[in-house]
């Protein structure tokens, strides 16, 4: 039996409830905010976010990497920056799971450093809330997370294998094998 973090049904409320919570509060914004995904992980869970979100927003999308296989590296690299101007616009960022919490300290200081936009409200799928290396407000999470557990599915991948399973779950270490075993053989 699979561990199952979120089904495909709690992710569709879930994608509901915070598409109206964004909505109330971002409709009424002078300039259009922009929606910005983290790419690779927030990729399904944007997606599914923004189809819920009934107010105009314009979207984005940024890459930064810090996981490798199974944890966290606390290196963090700005792979791909936002292509629109956000000053002085209301940014949303968009991340699948907030672990340590670096990857979103990151963003934060580069975004107002870089960009100036008028604020941002920062909204994951998971919160892994005991898991913090650095403190960062959250402001909007589907689920909080008591425990570190590796997740896949939903965006989640390991090693880049399954983001395409379509909902979140601890794999086990028999799964984990097979993972390894697919991504050497046939890699
Ligand atoms: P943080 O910088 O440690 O908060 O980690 C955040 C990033 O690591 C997220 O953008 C995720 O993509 C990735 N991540 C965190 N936990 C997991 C996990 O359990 N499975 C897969 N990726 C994860
Ligand atoms: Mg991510």
């Amino acid at each position: 039996m699979k561990e199952i973090v979120l089904s495909e049904a709690e992710i569709s409320d879930i994608c509901k409830n915070l598409g109206q919570k964004i909505t109330d509060e971002i409709k009424d914004e002078e300039k259009l905010p922009i929606l910005v995904g983290i790419m690779k992980g927030g990729l399904n869970f944007t997606m599914d976010l923004l189809k819920n979100i009934t107010a105009p927003v314009l979207t984005d999308y940024i890459q930064i990497s810090s996981y490798s296989g199974t944890s966290t590296t606390g290196i963090i690299n700005m792979k791909k920056d936002m292509t629109l101007d956000c000053k002085d616009r209301t940014v949303i960022l968009v991340e699948d799971v907030v672990d340590s919490g670096y990857s979103i300290h990151y963003l934060k200081n580069y975004l107002f450093e870089k960009h100036q936009p008028k604020r941002l409200i920062v909204v994951c799928l998971l919160n892994k809330v005991n898991c913090r290396k650095i403190d960062v407000q959250i402001d909007y999470d589907g689920k909080k997370l008591e425990e570190n557990k590796f997740l896949m599915g939903y965006g989640l991948d390991y090693n880049e294998l399954y983001r395409n399973i379509p909902y979140v779950f601890v794999p086990s270490d028999e799964e984990v094998k097979e993972y390894d075993r697919l991504l050497k053989e046939r890699n």
